[in-house]
């Protein structure tokens, strides 16, 4: 495994101009820059969480952070309650199935009680796109999207520009297959930003019926043949049919879509030979991948990525923190 340079924070502009958002909503508010300057950061998280260390990091002692996730959630809500825990954070989960939201109260009133609680960061996940910003909007503190309806789903895109930065060394100038239920992902689209944005050829992979509309305005290569797709690629992402998000039918059926859009060996060999497999989780096992290209640790990098998906978040707190904790230069 190889690991990009790491540059010294004193590479970067002084006066927090080296990250000026208050909030994280979206990459596309980002420049290249600031992703590089989030994945920097985080590269260093990741060293201390494998030495053990970070659990007694403190720079979040404290602060109060409150995961509100209107959305089902696994990955995603762990590992920010994780990256806030081990930077000294007291963190509070709140789910939607418990909340007043199921009494019918509007998303507004929500986004001012918790504003009321005096949070020093709110992490949201919703399933409207757009909510999001609207409570980044209406709160004091920072508010970091943790997946809004289809729109984005920034910090997944960040841990997985750090996998690909690690296995092969660099973020730029590959070829990228994002393959799957285009059309209803918001990791699909942070990603289509990050990886045009950080310099890469992106290809968009899927069946006619789950290509959005004008993804060629993304500057991305749309392919519906996967075997055309594939050609060559030097990563391979995988995306889950979102079921849920379907209001009709998009596919015959599962088995289809599985022989003509499943990863499987055959499939993957079309790629680069060491191209890497990529999945943000939950899997369909059988549908959009095989289990013996998903467990095959060689060019899987499933369990990575969840790994990076604490460093990477760690960071967005740590960062988008330091105004309300005064840190020097952060104004
Ligand atoms: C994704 C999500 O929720 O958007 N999962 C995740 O955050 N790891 C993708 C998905 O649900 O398929």
């Amino acid at each position: 495994m190889t690991s990009a340079t790491i540059r010294p924070a004193s590479d970067y502009p002084p006066g927090g101009d080296a990250f000026r958002h208050r909030h994280l909503t979206g990459i596309a508010q980002l420049t290249p820059w600031e992703i590089s300057y989030i994945l920097d950061a985080a590269e260093q998280w990741v060293e201390l969480n494998r030495a053990g260390a970070a659990k007694h990091d403190d720079a979040l002692r404290g602060l109060t952070i409150i995961n509100a996730f209107f959305e089902n959630s696994t990955r995603t809500l762990l590992s920010f309650e994780i990256a806030g825990k081990r930077l000294g954070a007291d963190v509070v989960n709140m789910h939607a199935a418990q909340s007043s939201v199921k009494k019918g109260e509007t998303l507004i009133d929500t986004a001012m009680t918790l504003n009321a609680m005096r949070a020093d960061a709110i992490v949201i996940r919703h399933q409207s796109s757009g909510a999001v910003q609207l409570i980044a909007d209406k709160v004091d503190c920072p508010v970091l999207n943790a997946g809004d309806g289809r729109h984005e789903h920034p910090t997944q895109a960040l841990l997985d520009a750090l996998t690909i930065r690690r296995r092969l060394g660099r973020v730029e100038g590959l070829t990228i297959a994002i393959c799957g239920d285009v059309l209803h992902s918001r990791v699909a689209r942070s990603n289509i930003l990050a990886l045009t944005l950080l310099g890469n050829e992106v290809r968009v992979v899927a069946p006619p019926t789950l290509i959005p509309p004008a993804m060629e305005r993304m500057h991305v290569r749309v392919f519906t043949d996967m075997d055309a797709g594939l050609d060559g690629a030097d990563v391979v992402m995988m995306l889950r049919l979102q079921n849920e998000r379907m209001d009709g039918a998009y596919l015959p059926s599962p088995r289809e879509y599985h022989a003509l859009y499943g990863l499987t060996p055959q499939r993957l060999a079309k790629a680069k030979p060491d191209a890497i497999v990529m999945h943000p989780g939950p899997m369909n096992r059988g549908v959009e991948i095989d289990s013996n290209v998903a467990d095959d640790p060689a060019r899987s990098t499933i369990t990575e990525q969840v790994e990076m998906g604490v460093a990477v978040r760690m960071a967005c707190l740590d960062i988008l923190t330091r105004r309300t904790r005064k840190v020097p230069g952060w104004n």
